[in-house]
């Protein structure tokens, strides 16, 4: 397979690069800088799109992993917090960022036999649990579950699945040290519902250990 995954420099991106690797599939990682074997991708960037697609040539894409992502509201006050820069900053990465890394990137799926599309959002962006807080970080990973929802609907007549994760509290820059899982522990669970996934789960919101989550 050839796997495509934006935000590999780091965390669980690292981690499924360096799995699929190991494994023998041909991976393109991508980080916002580039260098170590990645390609330079900000997600944010339209142009950075159009050069990653013009790279990829005419080589299909298998499986396109959408992980890039931002958390930068931990801890913002209600009162004098969350300043419109931040929601920017994050809708650019975690949302518009998925949606133009999957336009980008569209001929290349359509040239593989059974192409599919994973979506890392998070539990944070599920509307069943309504904790409080993090309110610009939750609706974000509230808008890329709904994003991937719609784009299943579309993606299916042309034979592409779509699925959305959360892969757990995972120990990562984003996720701290005191989280539950290790990368690896995320990235093996992830592997395994992304080589699970097909038109017949397409849409489908699941945990890293198979769990389908509630919407
Ligand atoms: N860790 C958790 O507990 C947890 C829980 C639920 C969901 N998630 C989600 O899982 C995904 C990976 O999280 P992580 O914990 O591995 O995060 P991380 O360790 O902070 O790594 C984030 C990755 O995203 C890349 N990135 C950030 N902004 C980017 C941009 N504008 N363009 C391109 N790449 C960008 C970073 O690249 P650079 O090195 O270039 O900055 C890095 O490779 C995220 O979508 C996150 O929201 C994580």
């Amino acid at each position: 397979m050839h796997i495509v995954i934006t935000g590999a420099s780091r965390g669980i991106g690292q981690a499924l690069r360096a799995q699929y690797l190991d494994q023998g599939h041909a991976v393109t990682g991508t980080s916002r800088s580039g260098g170590d074997g990645l390609l330079a991708l900000d997600v944010t960037d339209p142009a950075g799109h159009a050069r990653l697609a013009e790279t990829l040539g005419d080589r299909p894409v298998d499986l396109l992993i959408c992980n890039a992502g931002i958390y930068v509201d931990k801890g913002q006050s209600l009162d004098a917090g969350y300043p419109a820069a931040l929601w920017a900053d994050t809708f650019a990465t975690n949302v518009t960022g998925v949606f133009l890394t999957v336009q980008a990137l569209l001929p290349h799926l359509s040239r593989a036999a059974s192409p599919k599309i994973a979506i890392i959002s998070s539990q944070m962006g599920s509307d069943t649990t309504a904790p409080g807080g993090s309110y610009i970080y939750r609706a974000s990973k509230a808008a890329a579950l709904n994003l991937g929802r719609n784009l299943a609907t579309d993606l299916r007549p042309r034979g592409m699945a779509v699925g959305i994760y959360h892969p757990g509290w995972v120990q990562t820059d984003m996720g701290g040290a005191a989280a539950d899982i290790t990368v690896e522990q995320s990235a093996s669970g992830l592997a395994d519902r992304f080589a699970a996934l097909s038109l017949d789960t397409t849409g489908c919101f699941e945990t890293w250990d198979g769990r389908a989550h509630p919407f």
